[in-house]
């Protein structure tokens, strides 16, 4: 369940590098490039005034080339490092105000990592790995390996709890490091390139069961990738970075249908559009009418706006006219039965599911909310115009 409550509120956050930060910060707010700064200064421009908001319970992908400033990021949100200005607020508590013992519950409890080198302890075993953490907390032995099991579980590792890292492989020691992860019971994972050791089968799986597990555990999950179909595939948000300055961020259908500049156009330029833009994130308004009510008069008015979807007397959509119709409408509501049947699509299914309806239809398809509920329509060309793309500049 994506909330809209925030979880993670990032203020015009830089962060530079180098001996004397805030020497340089005039030159960096004034729009110097990162290149131009680090010749001039032997400073490096680590982030530039990103500011974001991530949701309570969603899976926020930040994105970009190697050492655009991804890992820097992510750092900030559990304190790891500090912004030269800015502010990070988690659940609204400003990270820089903690205490040193509210930070240590902080990243005990609320916030934990996983790392892309699994880092486990090659001597203990898998249960011992992943409750470590909570019997340094201090947390009995007994409930310690209670809480570890329901995590073991939870990834699909029963069974393996009394081997050892180096008796598994890659994929599964990863396994145990997310369920080491999820032990502390934190509310917020950050993944840096958790995925990105792993070998293109092992990685698939990984991306499911992450999704899985989301779908049930409703985390705020902030995962680093340089692999854009990960990011797709488990990013509710995306966020792109380039040198250190935020370029994009929105949905996933939101990046390619309107990429907000030309780099992000042409970083998302190969992907396969149909695959991932849904047909709800395409729908265009539709003017409704009970089939009871319905003439050619009203229909014409209704034409003047929006393509018409009219309903049976139980809300369901029983029949669609598109404006391309208008000059036949006498013709059409003289005679119902020959009245385009509505074909519907569920929202949430991407467009290459929708490629054989629109093609056995002229009129636009009815989008649902899956319970027969009309949310608007899509048209062929709405459709073609996204898969176009030209249509990205
Ligand atoms: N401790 C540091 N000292 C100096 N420069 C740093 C430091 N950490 C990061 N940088 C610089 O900040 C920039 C961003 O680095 P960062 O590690 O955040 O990139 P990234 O996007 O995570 O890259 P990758 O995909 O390779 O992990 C780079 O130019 C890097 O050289
Ligand atoms: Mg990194």
């Amino acid at each position: 369940m994506t909330g809209n409550e925030m979880k993670i509120r990032v203020e015009n956050v830089y962060k530079v590098f180098g001996d004397n930060p805030a020497s340089v910060m005039d030159t960096v707010r004034a729009g110097a490039s990162k290149s131009e700064i680090l010749e001039k200064t032997s400073h490096v421009v680590g982030i530039r005034d990103v500011s974001l908001d991530i949701r309570a319970g969603e899976t926020f992908v930040i994105m970009g080339l190697s050492g655009s400033g991804k890992s820097t990021l992510i750092r900030h949100f559990n304190r790891l490092i500090e912004p030269t200005a800015g502010r990070i607020l988690v659940d609204g508590v400003d990270v820089l105000k903690m205490s040193e013992v509210e930070l240590r519950d902080f990243r005990r409890n609320k916030i934990s990592m996983v790392f892309q080198r699994f880092a486990l302890l090659p001597h203990k075993t898998v249960l011992d790995n992943v409750i470590c953490g909570l019997t340094i907390a201090g947390m009995s032995r007994s409930e310690a390996r209670e809480q570890g099991m329901r995590q073991i579980e939870l990834v699909g590792l029963d069974g393996f709890e009394h081997r050892y890292p180096k008796q598994l492989s890659g994929g599964m020691q990863q396994r145990v490091g997310l369920a080491r992860a999820l032990a502390t019971d934190a509310e917020i994972l950050l993944m840096d390139e958790a995925f990105s050791a792993l070998d293109p089968l092992i990685r698939n799986d990984m991306q499911a069961q992450l999704k899985e597990l989301q779908a049930r555990l409703h985390k705020t999950i902030v995962f680093i990738t340089h692999d854009l179909d990960e990011a797709l595939r488990l990013g509710d948000h995306i966020a792109i970075l380039k040198d250190g300055e935020l370029r994009q961020a929105g949905t996933g259908p939101d990046i390619l249908i309107n990429p907000a500049d030309e780099y992000v156009a042409r970083f998302v330029n190969d992907v396969n559009r149909a695959r991932v833009v849904t047909v709800g994130s395409l729908a265009e308004k539709a003017g409704l009418m009970p089939l009871s009510d319905a003439n050619a008069a009203n229909c014409d008015a209704l034409l003047d706006d929006n393509e018409a979807i009219i309903l049976t007397d139980d809300g369901k959509p029983c029949h669609v006219v598109g404006r391309g119709d208008r000059h036949k409408l006498d013709d059409l509501f003289r005679d119902k039965t020959v009245m385009p049947a509505a074909v519907c699509i569920d929202r949430g299914m991407v467009l290459e599911d929708g490629f054989s309806l629109l093609a056995g239809t002229q009129n636009p398809l009815v989008i649902t909310n899956g319970s027969d509920v009309p949310l608007g329509v899509v048209t062929r060309q709405r459709v073609l115009h996204a898969l176009a793309r030209d249509a990205v500049r």
